[in-house]
């Protein structure tokens, strides 16, 4: 595209330049293209030779839509790819499989604190909050990372707040887990004083869960704010609400000490088609266009990595991944 500038690394390059990348997650605002540039990016990933696995953890999915292939409920290799592996999380599988745990969790602890009552309250205030499902997904997704099956693994995220949220709750976690821990090792040596019998240290397996749960929250904040490792793309339109979506983002992965690969520019009208004898509805929308990628120029200076045409068709199946891959890889 024209005002493409020399400073800009491309995506090919960044990839290049990062050998042991292995987390590559896409973000934006709902329906920019993030599910299509992270199946793309996995083709990429796995046409360099790496075992690569693309993974939704969206509840609302399109993984098996985009492939034009069931992948829901399991890793399945993708037909016409080698190397690649695709799996549509069983967002309510998870959610469930969570329940039962924390069920388990809640009626030791009863016991434990002998307090009479039915676990069934407390275990409806703890799981019926949306704050919960994400925290079921993420842990998912941290499950899947630490199994370390693949060589690579692309996220197809949620769209923007709950994408952030998911990412927020690894801080989030660790503060609440030190709380927690604080407080159990007040009330224990509280239960050593007052208890009559000198038995020492009783077994704590609710304490003993919550330090090994905040190990594996702090190995997951190691692994995703490691920017050799871990790499974040925003995808945006030349359109202002996605612009304003994505640099919201942005501000707030900095803070987080959270790495950004760059930004993707999709969906721009190739000039090159236009005629004299284009429709003005088409010509004001390029125009338009063009006054939105000056703005994405100026604001992301330096970090875009990729920008695509609009294609006359939407894009399904493996062939035109591929076809978007090596346009997004060029
Ligand atoms: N460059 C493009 N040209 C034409 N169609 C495109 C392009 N990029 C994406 N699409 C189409 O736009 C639609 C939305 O894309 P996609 O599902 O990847 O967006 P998304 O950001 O994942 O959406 P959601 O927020 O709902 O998850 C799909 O039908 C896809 O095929
Ligand atoms: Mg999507």
């Amino acid at each position: 595209m024209s005002t493409t500038t020399a400073t800009q690394q491309s995506m090919k390059e960044f990839v290049d330049s990062k050998p042991k990348l292995k987390y590559v997650f896409f973000g934006g605002k709902g329906g920019v293209g993030k599910t299509v540039m992270a199946g793309a990016a996995a083709v990429a990933m796995a046409e360099r030779g790496k075992r690569t696995l693309l993974a939704s953890t969206n509840p609302v999915h399109s993984l098996s839509g985009m492939l034009d292939q069931d992948v829901f409920g399991k890793a399945t290799a993708v037909e016409g790819v080698s190397n690649l592996w695709a799996h549509e999380i069983d967002t309510k599988d998870t959610i469930e499989r969570s329940k039962v745990e924390i069920r388990e969790k809640i009626e030791w602890f009863l016991k434990y604190a002998e307090i009479k009552g039915k676990a069934d309250e407390f275990i409806e205030s703890a799981t019926m909050n949306p704050a919960f499902e994400e925290s079921a997904m993420f842990e998912n997704m941290i499950d899947i990372m630490f199994k370390d099956e693949y060589d690579a693994y692309v996220f197809d995220t949620a769209p923007t707040a709950n994408a952030r949220r998911l990412l927020g709750m690894s801080s989030v976690y660790s503060m609440w887990v030190n709380k927690m821990m604080q407080s159990r090792q007040e009330a224990q040596a509280m239960r050593l004083r007052l208890s009559y019998s000198k038995k020492k240290e009783e077994k704590d397996p609710l304490m003993d869960y919550l330090i090994e749960f905040q190990k594996r929250m702090g190995r997951a904040k190691d692994l995703l704010t490691d920017d050799e490792l871990t790499a974040f793309f925003f995808v945006t339109l030349p359109e202002a609400l996605p612009i304003a979506v994505i640099t919201r983002f942005i501000n707030w992965f900095h803070e987080f000490g959270i790495p950004i690969g760059g930004v993707i520019v999709n969906m721009v009208i190739d000039k090159n088609n236009v005629t004299e004898a284009t429709a003005p509805f088409v010509r004001n929308r390029i125009a338009m266009q063009d006054e939105y990628m000056e703005e994405i120029y100026k604001q992301f200076d330096g970090m875009i990595r990729s920008v695509l045409p609009l294609f006359d068709t939407e894009i399904r199946g493996v062939d035109m991944l591929k076809r978007t891959a090596h346009l997004l890889f060029a």
